[in-house]
This record gives C-alpha cells, sequence and structure tokens, in this order.
C-alpha cells in the first residue's frame, strides 16, 4: 500500500518515519520547500531524539520519500494521512484553513479512490466535512473514505510513543476502511480502538482535556500547600500511589504551555459554547491554567518590588523538556513580562535558543550554557525541567549568582540543598527557603 502524509511537521514527520520503520512505501509531502530539501538529506527540521537516525536509514532502504509537488504526493496513493497544524483562532476555535486548503488540493489531484485518514486534532464532525468536501470535487468513479485517526504522541518522545502506545483510535463509518487502516498499524501491535467518527474526534479532545485537568488540579493543591506550610512533593507523591488516581501528571508547577493543550481545551471549550452547553470544569481548567502561568513573574514582584535595571536569568525556554517547540511556552509569557519590567533578561535553553533569538533578537541576551546565564545574576527563573538544568550544582549557582536567589516554575531542586547552600528559593507548592 502507498501512503501519502500530508505535513511534515512534529506529527506527520514522525508517524512517516515510523510507518517507513515498519515497512510501508512513504511520501511525505509539505507545502514547506526549504522543508521538504531539508527532509531530502536525510536531516530532520526538528528537534525530536531517535528521528535523525530513523530518517536516514528509511530513505536508504527507499521506504521514506519527500516531495513538495502535489501531483506527485496524490496522484497515486491508496491512503493519506493529513497531519496538517489546527492552531487556535482568536477566538479559541480551531483554525481548520490549513486542513481545508490540503483537502481542496487533494481533490485537484487524486486519481483514483483513496482513504482519507486525519491524524490532526479537529473538532467533531470536521472528518465528515472533509470527507464530503473532497468526494464533492473528484470525478464520481472515484470513492472517498473517511477516518479519524487522532494522534497521542508527545513531543520528546514521540518515535517511543509511536511504536509503544497505549491505543490506536481508528474512527470509521466504513468497516473496510476501518480495516484498511488498522492493518497498516498491524506491526506496532498496539490496542486498537474501533469506533464511529466522531467518538474517534472526540476522544481526542477529552484525553487532552483530562490530563489538562489534572495538571490544574495539582497545581491547586501546590498552592493551597504554600499557604498552609505543606509540601506538595510529599502531597502528589502520596496520591499518586492510589491506583486510581496514578502519579502522571501530578507534578505540580507553572502551568501546561506548548501546542496541544491550551488550543484543544480551548477548541473544546469552544464548541460546547456553540452547542450552548457550559463546560464549568474545562473553563476553571483554562483560568487556573492562565493564573498559574503569571505566578512565577508575581512571586518574584513581591520579593524584589522593582525589577528595572536587574540583571534576571530564564532558564529553560521550550514548553517542556526535549523538544525545542517554543509554541505557547510560559518562558516567551515571563520574558514578555520581564521586558515590560525593564529587567536585563540573559536566557539559555540546550536546543530553542535560536527560535527565540528570531523573536527577540538584541531585546535580550543569550548565553551558551546554564551557568554562563546565571552569571553576575541577580536572580533566575525555572522554566524548562531540562536534565542539564536540573542537574546544576547548587554550590557553582551559588558562587556564579551575584544574588543567590532562583524562582523554580518546576520544581528542579531540593529545598534542604538550596538550605544549605544559602540560596533564596522560592518554588510551586513547597516552603520557601529564605
Ligand atoms: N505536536 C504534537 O505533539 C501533537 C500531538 C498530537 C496531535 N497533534 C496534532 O497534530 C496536528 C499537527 O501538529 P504538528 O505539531 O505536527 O504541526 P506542525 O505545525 O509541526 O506541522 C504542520 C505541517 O503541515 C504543513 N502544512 C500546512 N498546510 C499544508 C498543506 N496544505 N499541505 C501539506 N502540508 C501542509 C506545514 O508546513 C507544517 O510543516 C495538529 O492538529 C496537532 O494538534 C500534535
Amino acid at each position: 500500500m502507498k501512503i501519502t502524509i500530508t505535513g511534515t511537521g512534529y506529527v506527520g514527520l514522525v508517524t512517516g518515519a515510523c510507518l517507513a520503520e515498519v515497512g510501508h512505501q512513504i511520501t511525505c509531502y509539505d507545502i514547506n520547500k526549504e522543508k521538504i530539501s531539508i527532509l531530502k538529506q536525510g536531516i530532520s527540521p526538528i528537534y525530536e531524539p531517535g528521528l535523525d537516525d530513523l530518517l536516514q536509514k528509511n530513505i536508504n532502504s527507499q521506504n521514506l520519500a519527500f516531495t513538495s509537488c502535489p501531483k506527485e504526493a496524490y496522484q497515486d496513493t491508496d491512503c493519506i494521512f493529513i497531519a496538517v497544524g489546527t492552531p487556535s483562532n482568536e477566538d479559541g476555535s480551531a483554525n481548520l484553513t490549513y486542513i481545508d486548503k490540503a483537502a481542496i488540493e487533494i481533490a485537484e489531484h487524486l486519481q483514483k479512490s483513496s482513504t482519507i485518514v486525519i491524524k490532526s486534532t479537529v473538532p467533531v464532525g470536521t472528518n465528515e466535512r472533509i470527507g464530503r468536501l473532497i468526494q464533492e470535487r473528484v470525478s464520481p468513479s472515484i470513492n472517498i473514505e473517511s477516518v479519524s485517526n487522532p494522534e497521542f504522541l508527545r513531543e520528546g518522545t514521540a518515535i517511543k510513543d509511536t511504536f509503544q502506545g497505549d491505543r490506536i483510535v481508528i474512527g470509521s463509518q466504513s468497516s473496510e476502511a476501518a480495516k484498511k487502516i488498522g492493518q497498516i498499524y498491524e506491526p506496532f501491535q498496539l490496542p486498537i480502538v474501533h469506533t464511529d467518527i466522531r467518538s474517534a474526534e472526540m476522544i481526542k479532545y477529552a484525553s487532552n482535556s483530562f490530563l489538562a485537568l489534572k495538571i490544574s488540579f495539582i497545581n491547586e493543591i501546590a498552592n493551597l500547600c504554600e499557604r498552609i506550610g505543606a509540601n506538595i512533593d510529599h502531597v502528589s507523591r502520596g496520591v499518586g500511589l492510589d491506583k486510581r488516581i496514578g502519579n502522571k501528571f501530578l507534578h505540580a508547577g507553572i502551568g501546561f504551555g506548548g501546542s496541544c493543550f491550551p488550543k484543544d481545551i480551548n477548541a473544546l471549550n469552544h464548541l460546547a459554547n456553540d452547542l450552548d452547553y457550559d463546560f464549568k470544569i474545562l473553563q476553571s481548567v483554562i483560568d487556573v491554567n492562565r493564573r498559574q502561568k503569571e505566578l512565577l513573574f508575581k512571586k518574584a514582584k513581591t520579593y524584589l518590588y522593582s525589577m528595572s535595571g536587574k540583571k534576571v536569568t530564564v532558564l529553560g525556554l521550550t514548553f517542556k523538556p526535549n523538544t525545542d517547540d517554543i509554541r505557547d511556552s510560559v518562558s516567551l509569557q515571563l520574558i514578555q513580562d520581564l521586558l515590560l519590567e525593564d529587567a536585563e533578561i540573559t536566557v539559555y535553553d540546550p536546543i530553542a535558543m535560536p527560535q527565540v533569538e528570531k523573536l527577540y533578537g538584541n531585546k535580550i541576551s543569550y548565553a551558551n550554557s546554564a551557568l554562563q546565564a546565571l552569571s553576575d545574576s541577580e536572580a533566575a527563573f525555572i522554566v524548562t525541567e531540562w536534565d542539564e538544568i536540573v542537574q546544576l550544582s547548587l554550590e557553582k549557582v551559588k558562587e556564579t549568582m551575584a544574588v543567590p536567589l532562583i524562582f523554580d516554575g518546576r520544581n528542579c531542586y531540593s529545598i534542604e540543598e538550596a538550605g544549605k547552600q544559602g540560596i533564596q528559593y522560592y518554588s510551586i507548592g513547597r516552603p520557601a527557603v529564605n
């Protein structure tokens, strides 16, 4: 079976490489010509552990090809996986422009019956609409089958998540089409949930919303812990060992960012509003996260009062470790707030410095290492828990900073060690060290 993947971003590229690895013939198509030309050389335009090797291997074995020519991508294919972006509109709804354009282009070039599989996260009803949109534009002899196959991979562990995911969701009205997509995934030997299209679309939104709910819940508990002298590390452990709850997504911090959770939760909330349904919990998750993202800056304001002219350091710029993705990262909001205070900002991230430099240019300074960024600093903000940042020696940190003052949004360090080193240390949901 010949498979085309539309959109070679975090999802499309990893899916394409992993399906090629298990022996399928994959053509990855993207409208971004620059991306495709880099990919043709076997170089990944994104940072994802293990991806470069997988690309090289499957390009060499001729299972994986790249093109920016729609004719080449669509004219002779049995199955198309759409993995283009679905960012937020201003009002929180999902922006379906990319997916609509992709569908129109598919219809223009399709020469034979095909299964259209949407991997992008899309509002309930989109798969059916896209199926109709393509069917209406192709010759009547061409039959279009629609399959919703939402993606659950996480950036940073995307390859492992694809090969060892918890489940694969396949939603279709056609048992033939569902069977065909199930066969494509057979080599992964993962549990498959077969369902109708609308339920498949809903599974993705419900999953992300529930995970976000867990994060916002533990963040609320952390905020209470700070006020009543409890320690969220101990509370999370005690709660998470209950198997009905589980210990995942119980790590308190300064809220979730990234290209998925915020936009998906807003999109589901928007969908609920359109249906005149007041989704109270979801609205609270959004509100709690908005407040949590401001927390570190507000704490700093309490202790520092004025930040004008102060040398401050921001460590970690991506929305989480092991990715280069800075979309909706908490660090960007923090940098913005610090700039408004006229602070002198130095940043460091192991991977994402070039992306941030494109945004801020010479408004901020860029260091080559965490310790260099901390040199002579009067306050440090920890935003992303990269290993390199977690493993910093607090002794060296104390020596390096002009004023040993840390606001830690990810609870990276032990409060005992910070106390021992004489560092003023404010984290989330744990006693302050001052
Ligand atoms: N990133 C994640 O961790 C993740 C996880 C699960 C689901 N998702 C969902 O998957 C979808 C894709 O996310 P992503 O992070 O991979 O996006 P991305 O922005 O990294 O990649 C999208 C790609 O699609 C390309 N594109 C846009 N229009 C196109 C067209 N008409 N034809 C061909 N290519 C086109 C873009 O050039 C880009 O390379 C989104 O709906 C997202 O919510 C993402």
